[in-house]
């Protein structure tokens, strides 16, 4: 049976969150430049939205940029935003005409203007797709949004808008960017970095997390399917004993 066969259809999880990494030693392992990974990179994502809508996923969360990522050599970061928005512009006809719902979390007011535009528009174009939300995290930052989450919070609670007993994790959630958009079940972080790099801090507190020495670029529907198989493999007893699970 292959992989994708042995997928439980009806276990699938919901979200899935990608922390898409090592693009730039994908391409120093072939001696090329770290631009060229990133572009390899871009490839890789379209195989995994196709994949990811296909099989029946309802939400795809990418990492594709964080607010650290800013501090990267100039050239770096200038080329990333090229990248970013050529693939805008060559993919969005496919994308929309897949049902594919593009959302973006993070400050995009700090990506370049042509860019802004560019996301406002493909935001705007698929508004009412329904096959699978493609969540592009950019420019982002866990630690930013919760903060920002609290500042909103105590803003209407000075405006009488909410009171101190109404709050709590629902409450907490809505004032996150993610707000719209279920925690997700499953978060794979390619490259072999076992870490969350600033990523979803509260949305993932019960997630699991599946981690892969494969380099993002590398990274194909077989070993999708695996990391997907893996976590259907878990028991999630959210505190309780095995037992209490098997009930
Ligand atoms: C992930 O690949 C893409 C971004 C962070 C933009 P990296 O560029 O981090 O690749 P490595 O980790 O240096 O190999
Ligand atoms: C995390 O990757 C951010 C993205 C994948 C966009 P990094 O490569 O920036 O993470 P660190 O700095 O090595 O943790
Ligand atoms: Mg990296």
């Amino acid at each position: 049976m292959s992989l994708k066969e042995q997928i439980n259809i009806e276990k699938l999880p919901k979200h899935v969150a990608i922390i898409m990494d090592g693009n730039g030693r994908w391409a120093k392992s072939k001696g090329q430049m770290r631009l060229l990974g990133h572009k390899a990179g871009v490839k890789a994502l379209k195989n995994i939205l196709r994949c990811a809508g296909t099989l029946g996923i309802k939400y795809l969360t990418v990492y594709a940029f964080s607010t650290e990522n800013w501090n990267r050599p100039q050239d770096e970061v200038s080329g990333l935003m090229t990248i970013l928005l050529n693939a805008i512009k060559s993919e969005i006809k496919e994308i929309h005409e897949s049902d594919v719902k593009i959302n973006v979390i993070g400050d995009t007011s700090k990506l370049p203007e042509k860019v802004q535009q560019k996301i406002n528009d493909a935001i705007e174009l698929t508004k009412t797709n329904k096959r699978i939300t493609f969540n592009i995290a950019l420019s982002y930052s866990s630690r930013c949004d919760i903060i920002n989450a609290v500042k909103n919070i105590a803003e209407d609670y000075k405006n009488n808008k909410i009171n101190q007993t109404e709050i709590n994790e629902t409450l907490f959630s809505k004032y996150l960017s993610t707000k719209e958009i279920p925690n997700p079940e499953l978060l794979i972080r390619t490259s072999g970095e076992l870490r969350i790099s600033n990523f979803l801090l509260f949305e993932i507190a019960y997630s699991e997390l599946y981690f892969t020495d494969i380099f993002w670029p590398d990274f194909s529907e077989e070993n999708f399917y695996q990391a997907i198989l893996d976590y259907q493999s878990r028991e999630r007893r959210y505190g309780k004993t095995s037992e209490q699970i098997k009930k």
